[in-house]
Formats: structure tokens, C-alpha cells, sequence
């Protein structure tokens, strides 16, 4: 695994969503201070789930057809997506955000 610096964590504030241009794409979550990293490309098919809608339980909503994803595990809660999204350790030090990928993936 390499570790990926992604963004500064006043660059988030809690609420919002970002795209991390790695490969693959993450999208970067900050719900309530925690932060969570899952694939940007939706299951079901092509839409940016950075673009989506954070919901009350740790959720994210699919912009495109409202499939909604758990941020802790990437399940997917609701159709019309049935795969997971895959998700990515998260880690923070000092005020810096930095997300787990696979050796070969990265920035
Ligand atoms: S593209 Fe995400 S639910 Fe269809």
C-alpha cells in the first residue's frame, strides 16, 4: 500500500465532498470531522459520487439515479446500485489528509 497525501484538512470543511485525482479516482468525504475515502465512479454507472449528497447516516447519495452508498464500508444501500463502492483507509497527522491505495495506484 502507498500512502497518498490528498488534501489539508481546512481544505474540507465538515459537509463536503471532493474528487482526489488519483487512479482510481477517490472521493474524499468530511462528515462531522471524520473523513472517508471511497471510489468516485459510481457502480451503477457513470457519475462522480463526489458530486453527490451526504446524507444524515453516513451516507452518500448518487447524483445521477440516488443510489446511496455507506461511506464506511461502500455497501450500497438502495438501488438501482447493487456493488459496493470500494473504499480506502483514511489517515490524518498534522492537519494533513492521507488516503491508503494499492502499490501501482496513486497520484
Ligand atoms: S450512476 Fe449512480 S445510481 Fe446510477
Amino acid at each position: 500500500m502507498a500512502r497518498v497525501h490528498v488534501c489539508s484538512v481546512a481544505d474540507l470543511p465538515p459537509g463536503e465532498g471532493r474528487r482526489v485525482d488519483t487512479t482510481p479516482a477517490i472521493a474524499l468525504f468530511n462528515v462531522d470531522g471524520e473523513f472517508y475515502a471511497v471510489a468516485d465512479m459510481c457502480t451503477h454507472a457513470t457519475a462522480s459520487i463526489s458530486e453527490g449528497y451526504l446524507e444524515d447516516d453516513c451516507s452518500v447519495e448518487c447524483p445521477i439515479h440516488t443510489a446511496r452508498f455507506c461511506l464506511k464500508t461502500g455497501a450500497a444501500l438502495c438501488l438501482p446500485a447493487t456493488e459496493p463502492l470500494q473504499t480506502f483507509a483514511v489517515s490524518v497527522e498534522d492537519g494533513e489528509v492521507y488516503v491508503e491505495v494499492a502499490q501501482g495506484e496513486g497520484a
